[in-house]
Formats: C-alpha cells, structure tokens, sequence
C-alpha cells in the first residue's frame, strides 16, 4: 500500500492555520548527532509540561527523532568523532518546535536545506528509507515547507484523540 504522500510544498502548517492554545517556543541545536536525544528529550519534557503523557508523547518522541536525524543528517553530521571538528569548520542549526492545538500535536523540524524529503520505497533487505515511511504511519498528515528565513521545515500533525492530557500546570 502506497504511504501517504506529503502535503504539497508550499503549504502553511495547518497549525498556522488553527490558532495553537500552546506554543513551545523553538529549540535550536547544532546539526549533529547529540541533537537528536537532545531534541527528544526537549520534547517529552514540554509535553509533560504541557500534560501531555502516554502514547501521544511516545509518538512525538519518535517522529521528532526521525526528523531531528533526517535533519541532522542533510545539513550536519552522525558521527560522533567528527562533531568537533564539524563544528569549527562549518556550524549547520536546526530547530525543533511544538504547536498544540484542541484537537492535534504539531511538530516541526526547521533546518536550511532547501532538498525536499523524499518517501522511501526501501526494499525489503534494504536498512534505511523507513523513517518518513514511519513518520507517515503515525501521523493524520505530515508536509514541508520553505521557511522566510531560508531552508525548510518539515512538519507532521499528530492526532490528540485518546491522549492522556491533563490542564497545563498538572503534575503527576
Ligand atoms: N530534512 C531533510 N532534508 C533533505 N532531505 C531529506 C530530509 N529528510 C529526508 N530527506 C530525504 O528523504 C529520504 C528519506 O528519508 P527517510 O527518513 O525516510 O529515510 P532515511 O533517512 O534515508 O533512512 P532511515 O530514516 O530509515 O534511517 C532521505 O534519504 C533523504 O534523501
Ligand atoms: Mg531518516
């Protein structure tokens, strides 16, 4: 079965297009392999923040996870070693941001590439092409846009529907 394919560039969020009740006030990272448990991490702490724990927050962890990686990997680097020196020699950011809104999560992953993700169609001995495939799968819609700032974002709406979310403030 054919995943389903991106909302057409260009395309504002539609969390831009709804008015958020919570905006997460962008985290930015340098384009390398850190940036991905940082960027989990940021992002299970403003959800529970937010109230928001269970199934919603584990899905959000890992689609930020495959966007922060496919981020990282277009404009920075993976490996560990040459961080260093990627870094004195040519510093690539990245940023993370969350939109809540009544009805869905936003998440959105801003780096300065203006290549377009593109849909795997691995086959089946084949390692890796499965992140967006992944990111299609558990999000009702998912796109990318180019950004006034240049580069891109590529974003996913994930549906609140069944979440365990609590009035911001709660704790527990
Ligand atoms: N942020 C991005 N900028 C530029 N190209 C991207 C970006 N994200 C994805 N792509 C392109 O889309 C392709 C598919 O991405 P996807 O995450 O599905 O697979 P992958 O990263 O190659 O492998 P895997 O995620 O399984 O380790 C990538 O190989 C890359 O060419
Ligand atoms: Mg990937």
């Amino acid at each position: 079965m054919r995943e389903r394919e991106p909302t057409a560039v260009g395309r504002a969020t539609a969390a831009r297009l709804e008015s958020p009740e919570q905006v997460v006030p962008a985290l930015t990272l340098a384009a390398v392999a850190t940036a991905v448990p940082c960027a989990r991490l940021f992002t299970t702490h403003c959800l529970r923040r937010l109230g928001i724990r269970g199934d919603l927050a584990d899905t959000a962890e890992i689609v930020v996870s495959e966007l922060v990686t496919n981020a990282v990997k277009a404009t920075g680097t993976t490996q560990h070693l040459s961080a260093l020196a990627v870094l004195t020699t040519r510093l690539s950011l990245i940023s993370v941001s969350l939109r809540l809104t009544s009805t869905s999560l936003f998440i959105e992953v801003w780096d300065r590439d203006l290549r377009p993700p593109r849909l795997g169609q691995p086959a089946t001995d084949q390692e890796g092409g499965r992140g967006l495939l992944l990111v299609a799968g558990l999000s009702k819609q998912w796109g990318y846009c180019p950004t006034d700032q240049g580069g891109k974002v590529v974003w996913c709406e994930l549906d609140r529907a069944g979440s365990t979310g609590c009035p911001q403030g709660s704790t527990g």
